[in-house]
């Protein structure tokens, strides 16, 4: 028996006051939001916009944010509702245990690894790239070998890279430095951590809102004409065919800035360390997400103002941001060096909240019994699940030493897909099974919002193809392979249902 069991609620609610035996409450509504900004603003808005301009919508690509932004929101209407009901560390894991049951919740907790550790793995690997082009102002570099998967060869001809063409990866060395020692201060303390990402988040955004003031009497008029290119294809470099203009165009783009949002939801994983959760989470998850939303919007209007859909496939790539103000911006080098370093700064928050909402969805699952109890181990000063950030260096070192970025990026997409998909399902589900529980907020419209978030969710996990479809279905049967041999022995609610 067990697969569907439901953890009651009341039962959550106890769990979450568990005293000085449980995580510290410390976080304000300032710091909640300062966090999601914090997962949120990354490698998302600083690479993958040319990215998404040069291949598939050129100037539009300020429509895709919206309708990635749309989808967002009703998944982040949904988070929000439950963390105002389950404040709860755990997150989406938390809310499918008392929704669907123990099955759905296991395979959610599982699919979040995808989402925090590998999205921290992407990150990092996109770190190790920033870090080459701050050392690049200095003429130094990291060799190909030392910040290349062994699944890489060099193909660079023009580049940093040029004389070591055919050069294989041995292992991302800078993006293992930073994975440890973002973990390092994790382990320190959650506070701490919150301070040292409030600082960044500052610079993070003042470098968007410069970028948009500066920038914006730099707009060349006709790199915005046509708005909306008209449909074709395009073939990039590396010889892939993309859906050019037009409103697949959008939809495509819309795919690839996704990523620019994820971590908003990361907020929620933190529900247990704040002071008033019921109240703050959802002005944490929402606040961030406008706040990006608008100044992702502007940044991209500007970014494909200054420079052309050509520079941004040919010179720019995935520089395009300095690219731009070196070649248009004139007198404005100091801002692109400013730039380099606060992409670097920002790229690290990212990785920080991402390792630590992952540590967080270890606690509660090892606190029901469903991984091992080391994850939920505090430790005895900082009051941080430190053995479980160890392990999750490990693994996420692995990825980020070890595997290609591309690969990474795509699987924390999907994983993060189907956990809104999922959380839009259970928030309607709960509607229903127990609509007596207090909720300090509602999602308005809940089974438009409910299925609305599950077709936009789904429309974008049908974009990203075949292999991470496969990838997703590979992952999972890991995880359920776990859970039979494992997790559902160890169980503690079925346990007590068994005595
Ligand atoms: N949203 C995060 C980023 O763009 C994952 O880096």
């Amino acid at each position: 028996m067990g697969l569907f069991t439901k953890k009651p609620i009341h039962k959550l609610i106890l769990d979450s006051s568990d005293g000085d035996k449980g995580l510290k409450r410390t976080l304000t509504a300032g710091n909640l939001i300062a966090m999601g900004i914090g997962a949120i603003i990354g490698a998302g808005l600083f690479v993958r916009t040319a990215a998404a301009a040069a291949n598939n919508a050129g100037p539009s690509v300020t429509m895709a944010f919206a309708v990635a932004a749309i989808g967002c929101a009703f998944a982040g209407l949904c988070y929000a509702e439950f963390a105002s009901m389950i404040p709860i560390a755990g997150s989406a894991y938390t809310y499918s245990y008392a929704t669907m049951g123990e099955l759905v919740a296991w395979i959610i907790g599982w699919d979040l690894v995808l989402e925090y550790a590998v999205g921290a793995a992407t990150v990092g690997i996109a770190w190790s790239e920033y870090l080459n082009k701050l050392l690049g102002l200095f003429h130094i570099r990291v060799p190909y070998q030392w910040c290349h998967s062994p699944f890489e060869v060099c193909k660079d001809k023009t580049g940093l890279f040029a004389d070591q063409l055919g050069v294989h990866g041995i292992m991302n060395v800078p993006a293992l430095f930073i994975i440890f020692m973002l973990t390092m201060l994790l382990i320190r303390g959650t506070r701490e951590s919150a301070f040292v990402n409030g600082i960044i988040v500052i610079s993070k955004v003042a470098i968007v809102i410069l970028f948009i003031v500066l920038g914006w009497s730099y707009m060349n008029p006709a790199n915005h004409i046509p708005y909306i290119p008209a449909a074709t294809k395009y073939i990039d470099g590396e010889g892939v065919s993309h859906n050019f203009g037009g409103i697949w165009g959008i939809l495509g783009a819309a795919g690839v800035v996704f990523f620019a949002f994820i971590g908003f939801d990361a907020v929620s994983t933190a529900a247990q360390e704040a002071k008033n959760p019921k109240k703050d989470m959802p002005i944490g998850i929402l606040g961030s997400l406008v706040i990006c939303t608008i100044l992702y919007i502007l940044f991209a209007h500007v970014l494909t103002g200054i420079a052309s859909v050509n520079d941004f496939r040919t010179a720019g790539k995935e520089g395009s941001v300095v690219y731009a103000i070196q070649t248009y911006m004139h007198g404005y080098g100091w801002l692109a060096n400013f730039v380099t370093v606060a992409i670097l700064f920002g790229f690290s928050s990212v990785i920080l909240v991402m390792l630590m909402g992952q540590s967080r969805v270890f606690y509660s699952m090892s606190r029901d019994g469903l991984v091992p109890k080391t994850f939920s181990n505090l430790h005895p000063k900082f009051k941080t699940p430190h053995h479980s950030n160890w392990i999750f260096l490990i693994l996420v070192g692995g990825f980020a030493a070890f595997v290609p970025g591309d690969i990474v990026g795509d699987m924390t997409s999907i994983g993060t897909l189907f956990a809104f998909m999922l959380v839009c399902a259970g928030v309607w589900i709960l509607r229903v099974t127990n609509p007596e529980i207090q909720r300090q907020f509602k999602v308005p419209f809940v089974q438009f919002v409910s299925i609305a978030g599950i077709v936009v969710c789904g429309a974008m996990i049908a974009g990203l193809g075949w292999t991470n479809w496969a990838r997703l279905g590979g992952w999972l049967v890991i995880g359920l392979v776990i859970y039979f041999t494992y997790s559902r022995k160890h169980s503690k609610l079925n346990n007590e249902k068994n005595e």
